[in-house]
């Protein structure tokens, strides 16, 4: 596995790779590897014949500046991950200065109002920093196909949207969320959690599924209620927010319109560590 540490070494290995016919396939990272991140490069390996990593701790797009702080940062440990994955051939760890030539700021983006629900209303600015972020990544490794995960759908589908509105020759693939044995989607956050946290925490997968099997049984404003409910009786967790959103628009819904296809979304914050997932609903 080759490690890239600045611009120009990995751009020409790329140049290289692509004179050679290479089809490759990438996955960004922000690092604190687990299983969930893994599973990219799993996928990624079955349909590419170069397979890129990158971690990068984006500084643009935490609005928050202790997050940006406590995020961790194990490089050590996640390139011996990456190594015996067996299928990652070269990781990129590039310097602020290899994606912000002109200093860490965002560009603006309008990606058709997806960027303005949930986690754009919640964190401001935070996908601009995302579109940023990813677009230099994806001008610099020049892949065929990248790879996200469902766990963030809405970055998902706000990347989707920027590699359309720029036109680039690139195919983004959706992974399934990884999830703890518990049900727990994997993050480098819960790696914050006591052991007892990370057991209570479960509840949140366990209601996405209650919720899916209430599904066009009983009212979306009486899914919102209960699933309030269940969270106020949650000592030590409080409901940031649980939508049930058109998996399109990104929109919420109060009501299921035939044809449509709808996602449950939900912000748990457990203490001060915030907990992101999401279901389709069927
Ligand atoms: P990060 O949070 O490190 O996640 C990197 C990729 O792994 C994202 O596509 C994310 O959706 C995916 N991922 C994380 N947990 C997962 C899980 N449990 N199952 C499946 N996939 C999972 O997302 C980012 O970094 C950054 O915003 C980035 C795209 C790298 C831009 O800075």
């Amino acid at each position: 596995m080759e490690i890239f540490t600045s611009k120009k070494p990995f751009t020409d290995y790329i140049e290289r790779q692509k004179e050679m016919g290479k089809k490759i396939g990438f996955a960004p990272t922000m690092g604190a590897l687990h299983q969930g991140h893994l599973s990219l490069y799993k996928k990624a390996d079955q349909e590419n014949d170069l397979i890129i990593a990158s971690i990068f701790v984006n500084p643009t797009q935490f609005n928050n500046p202790q997050d940006l702080e406590k995020y961790p940062r194990t490089t050590e440990r996640d390139l011996k991950l990456l190594e015996q994955t067996g299928v990652v051939d070269a990781v990129y760890l590039p310097e602020v200065q290899d994606l912000y030539p002109d200093g860490l700021k965002s560009k603006s983006y309008d990606f058709g109002g997806l960027e303005n629900e949930m986690e754009g209303k919640s964190r401001p600015g935070h996908f601009d920093g995302v579109g940023t972020v990813v677009e230099e990544l994806l001008q610099q490794v020049k892949p065929d196909n990248a790879y996200f995960g469902e766990k963030d759908f809405q970055q998902l589908a706000i990347i989707e949207k920027l590699v359309e509105n720029l036109k680039l020759p690139i195919k983004i693939h959706g992974a399934p969320i990884f999830r703890e044995k518990n049900g727990l989607a994997m993050s480098s956050r819960n790696e914050r959690l006591s052991s007892s946290q990370r057991e209570a925490s479960k509840i949140i997968h366990e209601t996405l599924l209650k919720v899916n099997d209430w599904f066009r049984i009983i009212t979306v404003p009486e899914i919102n209620k209960r699933v309030k409910d269940i969270f106020d009786d949650q000592r030590g967790m409080v409901l940031e927010y649980f939508i049930i959103a058109d998996e399109e628009t990104l929109k919420e819904t109060d009501f299921f319109y035939k044809g449509h296809n709808y996602r449950a979304f939900i912000v748990v914050l457990v203490n001060d560590v915030r907990l992101i997932d999401n279901l389709h609903l069927d």
